[in-house]
């Protein structure tokens, strides 16, 4: 069974598929549909999608008998869940005192016109998310940028130009 879910953003509207038996695994057979483990059932929903969509929440649920309300507390309380689409990859640049210091501000404001995208939006083509951090513990070293997970310490516009470059050849 699938199904396609709305996630409209402000632009456009995207829609993206939806796995039931995908989500049954997960829900039933990896977590045997007990609610206690609801969290972590979101979390691998989350791996899945990127982000938690609205269908699959709706039917996480039914399925463990938790009031969508509750579902969507829990989502907005915690930074690591998101309701919105996240990109393919993630760029996360520092925007603490230190970073800021030494320029982080013209890194982002680079990325966001060459991306097209302000920070914590995703490109159209879900390619690319952009987040800002305050501290990353690396100031030594700043400013810092993250990408995909990937710490780049003293990052400059052509290590991100180089990053984005990799972006647009994929
Ligand atoms: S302010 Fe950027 S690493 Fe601390």
């Amino acid at each position: 069974m699938s199904g396609t879910a709305c996630v409209c953003q402000e632009i456009e509207c995207r829609e993206i598929e939806i796995d039931y038996n995908q989500l049954d695994k997960i829900i039933r057979d990896d977590y045997g549909g007990n609610k206690e483990t609801m969290i972590m059932m979101m979390q691998a929903i989350q791996r899945v999608y990127r982000f938690l969509p609205e269908a699959a929440l709706k039917y996480l649920s039914q399925v463990i008998d938790v009031p969508l309300t509750k579902i969507y507390e829990v989502a907005t309380f915690y930074a690591s869940f998101s309701l919105e689409p996240k990109g393919k990859h993630i760029l996360t640049i520092c925007t603490g005192t230190a970073c800021h210091l030494r320029g982080s501000g013209g890194m982002v404001r680079h990325i966001a016109e060459r991306m097209g995208i302000e920070p914590g939006k995703t490109t159209q083509d879900l390619k690319l998310t952009l987040e800002t951090v305050n501290c990353v513990g690396a100031c030594a070293v700043a400013p810092v940028a993250v990408m995909d997970e990937k710490y780049y310490p003293k990052a400059t516009i052509a290590t991100l130009n180089d990053f984005m470059d990799r972006l647009d050849a994929e």
